[in-house]
């Protein structure tokens, strides 16, 4: 092993720069070069590297984004060119394979989502040698029980419903806080529980509206005149559809979710009487300085992928498995998201408070 690259694909999280810090450290203390390729598979494709070395990465632990850049719509096996025609994709998977060959690249280091790992995966099938690095602050990739960057994406979100409940109490409103997370609320599940969340809608179970309204009925009898819920983006109402903000074309997944909050507060306004409003967390959650867990567990994953590509275990990803770091298969990981199940404990504590969670 003498040369690695590596790569952040789809949406950015913190602690990206933590794992490309650790992975050049680890690097270099066994000999080994790096370079990154910027913007994620669109470098890959166009051949756009840079060098790795110490001074690159000194100071990067605490900043937030990734220093290589990213892209969430460039799939070599689909490549758009945007500047010419967004309609015309064509397969320039072997562009990829010949600009790593050109730089004597050993293994390619995957930092990404389903979708980026998706494409890591189809790479592995072609011949090269790549490792899986699992980040989103969705925490909803299999096979691995957390990934980065969702510890600070719930820490920025819990700071928000602390905020929140001054201002909701002061005014005897709702308030409504819609969060991220795709087709998974992890990120409400443990923001809502964190924050003292009274309501919390969830993707995995749709929500009946006249049990969510009641809740502020419930909650005025015992003087509480204020009521805060946390809305996953994904949420829906039992037999009804998920709100989509846009379609993004080139994506693998072109439905950007977004707009459930503000449906929600308007019915919730007009039914209870009480002053509704609606706060979109958005890309808050995944910019910033990534809390402590997110660091140290960025760090292991990154020692973990250098110590993988060491031993040539190819076509898998570092994986969390209770306490310890493991090897799983990409295949495990990808095209099948974790959602979060109906026996799960966290979600069982949510009910044992209290919380009403739509059903
Ligand atoms: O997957 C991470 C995520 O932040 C989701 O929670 C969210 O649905 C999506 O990305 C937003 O994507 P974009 O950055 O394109 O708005």
């Amino acid at each position: 092993m003498r040369k690695l690259a590596v790569l952040t694909g789809g949406g950015d999280c913190p602690g990206l720069n933590a794992v490309i810090r650790a992975i050049v450290k680890k690097a270099d203390k066994h000999g080994i070069e790096v370079i990154g390729i910027k913007d994620g598979y669109h470098g890959a494709v166009e051949g756009d590297f840079l060098p790795l070395g110490y001074q690159e990465v000194s100071g990067i632990l605490p900043r937030g984004g990734t220093i290589l850049g990213t892209s969430n719509r460039d799939n070599p096996f689909a490549y758009v060119d945007y500047n010419k025609d967004a309609t015309v994709s064509v397969d320039r998977s072997d562009d990829v394979l010949a600009h790593l060959k050109a730089q004597n690249v050993d293994a390619l280091l995957a930092i990404g989502g389903d979708g980026s790992l998706h494409i890591a995966l189809e790479l592995a099938h072609k011949g090269l040698n790549v490792i899986g690095i699992p980040k989103t602050i969705d925490n909803d990739l299999m096979a691995t029980d957390q990934t980065f960057g969702f510890q600070t994406a719930v820490d920025t979100a819990q700071e928000a419903l602390d905020r929140l409940h001054t201002t909701a109490e002061s005014h005897h409103r709702i308030i409504i806080l819609e969060l991220m997370g795709r087709y998974a609320g992890w990120i409400a599940l443990y923001a809502g529980i964190a924050g003292g969340a009274d309501v919390i809608l969830i993707p995995e179970i749709p929500y009946q509206f006249d049990k969510v309204a009641k809740a502020v009925d419930m909650r005025a009898q015992k003087g509480k005149k204020f009521s805060i819920f946390v809305v996953a983006e994904g949420a829906r109402p039992l037999g009804g559809e998920m709100v989509i903000e846009r379609q993004i074309i080139g994506r693998a997944d072109p439905f950007k979710l977004g707009g459930i909050g503000t449906k929600l507060g308007k019915e919730l306004e007009a039914y209870t009487k009480t002053e509704t409003r609606v706060t979109v967390l958005g890309h808050i959650q995944r910019g910033g300085s990534p809390i402590a867990y997110d660091r140290v567990l960025a760090t292991r994953y990154g020692v973990a992928a250098v110590e993988a590509a060491m031993e040539g275990d190819f076509g898998s990803m570092v994986a969390l498995r209770g306490q310890d770091i493991i090897q799983v298969p990409i295949s495990e990981a990808v095209d099948k998201l974790k959602l979060v199940p109906m026996n799960d404990p966290v979600l069982a504590a949510a009910r044992s408070l209290g919380i009403i969670m739509g059903d």
